[in-house]
């Protein structure tokens, strides 16, 4: 690992790249829309937005081969009238043959360097917008697919697509070549023009016959090297899962599994290729020899001279790439259907979180939180919110509680509108959280998940990631308030030590620790702390509620908590049950009037004090 590295940042040193601005340009075209179209006419505005280059591609490309093919025609010629009649000195066609080559090998050259440069232009452009639409979705797509199958879209599928939709051009060019190549066959000897021609139907029967084989394998790969890609990816990201149960044998199985059927396809995708392309090549050896006896009895009647054999036989071997090719072309365009249906399924799952038309910006929030009659349930799931109805004025601190499962984290991802609610409504300032834009209600409610999410970057950044521009004093100050400052600099790098994949170098509590403070440093008027504390021990805690009461003044706070520590810090308590609030009021009140809310804390007691022992032991 550390050699590889080691080369590409030798590499990266010695090939550093010029005229790269830092910064995100949306691609020129975007793909059609309309399902309805084939797949082809929706990638076309992509094309199209590199046609400069591409048609000089193409240009060169046929300018190339508009020289080559008067080679034959040069040596038809050079026999007949250098060598048999000594009317042209030899010379003659020798020079005129090297210059025509060295002429046709530079304008190959200039073909092949746009065509590769739109190639990767293209690709450039779809995996941007491939990406610019991932980042557009919402938590429920999430939710649905496997990261896996995304990534293999954005590698395997985009390049199958890229390739055809720049290489099919380039050899179709080759192939209006075979027109020019007749015409010049027509001039020498009609019959035998058509002779020599008469294999290239079967050529397009045979790859008629290849397209139908082929279509069913070339799908079936791609969607094998997602299923691949999937279980490698889950097994990095869950390595620690997996080791624990001591099962990596059986996910090598199942890995072994899935290659295995990755593996039998490409050998059937092979075979299919095996048996039709020794067909398609050796019909060329075909065509020669109907050269040779046609011509040849010609020739033996006197109506054509011997260059002319030659010619034809070189116009065939000329013909035989670009036929060859088509045949590819054939394969290609069949896996970039498949690549291309794979990629439009994702591009055509429309974001159902999107800013209304006219959505209002919230400037500052006073932090008035409301939750009207709101019902809830992730995709077609069960209701897991039940026309619950919650009101946080402005200022207020209030914990919830409730058992597990019962609707806590969903509520807190409702008010930064994570997911939309089935009825009901979230209110902000008296304003639907609907109708307001994404980005000002996110900046107004900062949200510390369940789970916090750390980049492999330094603990500074990670802290700034909500404001790269804070200033170190901010970004130290957040981190004393969330109670982290005293262990990050205890660390040998303190603030710049680079944390591991999520933050998997640190533990679980000190990844919490730096999540509060990501958020506080952002100094939002409404704050939602789910289980943020969780995995920190009532010690830290304390610390953290030190400064939280001093942060959560004039600020809206909802705090899930299971702790008695913790509810001590609110002004009151909500207690969530199937989905709605079924008791609110302080601690003292709930403790008398509602039995639940004992069980619950007992409960929640219960478990944090097996967890002490369990985590003692
Ligand atoms: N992303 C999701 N997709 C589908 N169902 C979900 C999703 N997240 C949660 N659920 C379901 O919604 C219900 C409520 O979950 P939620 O996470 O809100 O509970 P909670 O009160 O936060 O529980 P805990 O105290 O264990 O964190 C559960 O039944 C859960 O299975
Ligand atoms: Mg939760």
């Amino acid at each position: 690992m550390s050699t590889v590295t080691a080369a590409a940042t030798a590499a990266e040193e010695r090939f550093v790249p010029t005229g790269l601005a830092a910064r995100y340009r949306r691609p020129r075209a975007w793909i059609d829309p309309d399902r309805e179209k084939s797949w082809l006419r929706r990638a076309l505005p992509i094309v199209l937005s590199h046609k400069g280059t591409l048609l000089t591609a193409l240009a060169m490309s046929f300018a190339g081969l508009m020289l080559q093919v008067q080679i034959p025609n040069l040596l038809n010629g050079a026999i007949t009238n250098s060598l048999q009649r000594h009317t042209v000195p030899l010379s003659h066609y020798t020079w005129l043959v090297l210059g025509l080559s060295l002429a046709a090998g530079a304008a190959g050259y200039v073909s092949r360097l746009f065509l590769m440069r739109t190639a990767f232009k293209i690709e450039f452009d779809l995996r941007n917008i491939l990406y610019e639409h991932l980042t557009r979705m919402e938590f429920g797509f999430y939710d649905r697919v496997q990261s896996g199958q995304l990534i293999s879209r954005a590698n395997s599928d985009i390049r199958s697509v890229q390739m055809y939709l720049t290489f099919g051009p380039a050899i179709l060019v080759s192939c209006a070549i075979a027109v020019v190549a007749f015409i010049y066959m027509l001039t020498i000897d009609v019959p035998l023009a058509f002779v020599s021609m008469a294999t290239i139907p079967i050529v397009f029967a045979l790859s008629v016959r290849m397209r139908r084989a082929m279509f069913p394998v070339s799908w079936l790969i791609q969607a094998r090297l997602a299923d691949v890609a999937t279980i490698v990816d889950e097994n990095i990201n869950g390595v620690r899962v997996v080791k624990s149960f001591a099962a990596e044998q059986r996910e090598l199985t199942t890995l072994a599994k899935a290659a295995d059927r990755l593996a039998w396809s490409y050998v059937k995708d092979a075979d299919l290729r095996a048996k039709f392309t020794p067909l398609v090549q050796n019909l060329t050896q075909i065509g020669l020899v109907l050269i040779v006896i046609v011509g040849g009895l010609l020739v033996v009647h006197g109506q054509l001279g011997v260059g002319a054999i030659l010619a034809f036989s070189a116009y065939i071997v000329m013909l035989q790439a670009p036929f060859q090719m088509l045949g590819m072309l054939v394969m290609m365009g069949q896996r970039a259907a498949a690549s291309a249906g794979r990629i439009y399924e994702v591009l055509d799952e429309r974001p159902a979180i999107v800013d209304a038309p006219g959505a209002l910006d919230l400037v500052r929030s006073d932090g008035d939180v409301r939750l009207e009659d709101v019902s809830f349930s992730y995709g077609d799931g069960p209701l897991v919110l039940d026309r619950c109805s919650l009101h946080l004025r402005p200022g207020e601190t209030v914990a919830m509680v409730g058992r597990t499962a019962s609707g806590k984290s969903t509520v807190s991802r409702l008010l930064p509108r994570f997911y939309d609610v089935d009825e009901g409504a979230v209110l902000i300032d008296g304003h639907d959280v609907r109708k307001l834009t994404l980005h000002s209600l996110r900046s107004q409610i900062g949200v510390v998940l369940d789970e916090p999410f750390l980049f492999s970057a330094t603990i500074r950044d990670n802290i700034a990631y909500g404001r790269p521009d804070a200033t170190l004093a901010e970004i130290e100050a957040a981190a004393r308030a969330a109670g982290a400052d005293e262990f990050i600099r205890e660390l040998t790098k303190g603030y710049d030590t680079v944390v591991g994949e999520r933050g998997y170098t640190l533990s679980g509590g000190q990844r919490q620790r730096i999540a509060i403070a990501r958020t506080l440093l952002l100094n939002p008027p409404i704050l939602v702390l789910d289980d943020a504390t969780s995995a920190v021990d009532v010690q830290v805690e304390q610390t953290i509620h030190e400064g939280l009461r001093i942060l959560m003044q004039g600020r809206t706070t909802l705090i899930v908590a299971h702790r008695l520590s913790t509810i001590g810090l609110a002004d009151r308590v909500v207690l969530l049950d199937r989905g709605r609030i079924v008791a609110d009021g302080t601690h003292a009140e709930l403790m008398e009037t509602t039995p639940l809310y004992v069980e619950v804390l007992a409960q929640a007691e219960a478990a944090e004090r097996e967890s002490r022992e369990t985590a003692g032991r």
